[in-house]
């Protein structure tokens, strides 16, 4: 099955400009530090995609307005799915959490890298924190120093950029959960 980005209404988008888009890779794990580029927008970088062998489509998030300067937000990713001649439209893929600094956005998939359940945001509202097993998080994605943890490994970045006309687009991976090393699904 293979996802068709999403396709945002023309009220989303600006008409003014397509020329360049900043982009944002989200490195090649949470311990990393993050790689950020500029390229022309028809280019794709390279990153946890490529791991997997393949490029995959950017999808529409959100708008860089909608995100507050250092504070994550969750988004949901939707895009049209296609299977063969059939294709299922605005189908739920699952959700991102995007932090923005400056011009720049950062990505994680919300899936906790341990079992699977939805990473929410913790009160303190300076880590993420998996409620299901009590896992928590750096908003860098590692894993917090000194708080439970049962995942073995930081929660799992996404490539992501800033388009010229201010669209958030990300690609979405799903990854193997309980493992130490982030392993791309197909
Ligand atoms: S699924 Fe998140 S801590 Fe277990």
């Amino acid at each position: 099955m293979e996802f068709v980005p999403l396709v945002m209404s023309s009220a989303m988008t600006h008409p003014s400009s397509r020329r360049r888009a900043l982009t944002v890779l989200a490195g090649a794990g949470a311990t990393g530090a993050l790689a950020v580029v500029v390229l022309p927008a028809a280019r794709l970088v390279a990153g946890p995609a490529a791991v997997a062998g393949g490029e995959r489509p950017w999808i529409t998030v959100a708008r860089l307005h909608e995100l507050t300067e250092g504070k994550p937000a969750r988004f949901r990713v939707i895009a049209d799915l296609k299977d063969g001649y059939a294709t299922a439209r605005q189908q739920p893929l699952g959700q991102v959490w995007l932090i923005r600094k400056g011009i720049e956005v950062t990505a994680f998939t919300a899936t906790c890298p341990h079992l699977g359940c939805t990473i929410d945001l913790a009160s303190d509202q300076k880590h993420f924190y998996c409620p299901c097993h009590t896992s928590w998080f750096d908003l860098d994605g590692k894993k917090t120093e000194g708080k439970p943890n049962q995942s073995l490994r930081g929660l799992d970045p996404l490539p992501a950029r800033v388009s010229a006309d201010q669209r958030v687009e990300v690609q979405f991976l799903r990854f193997r959960a309980g493992t130490a090393s982030a392993e791309v699904l197909g």
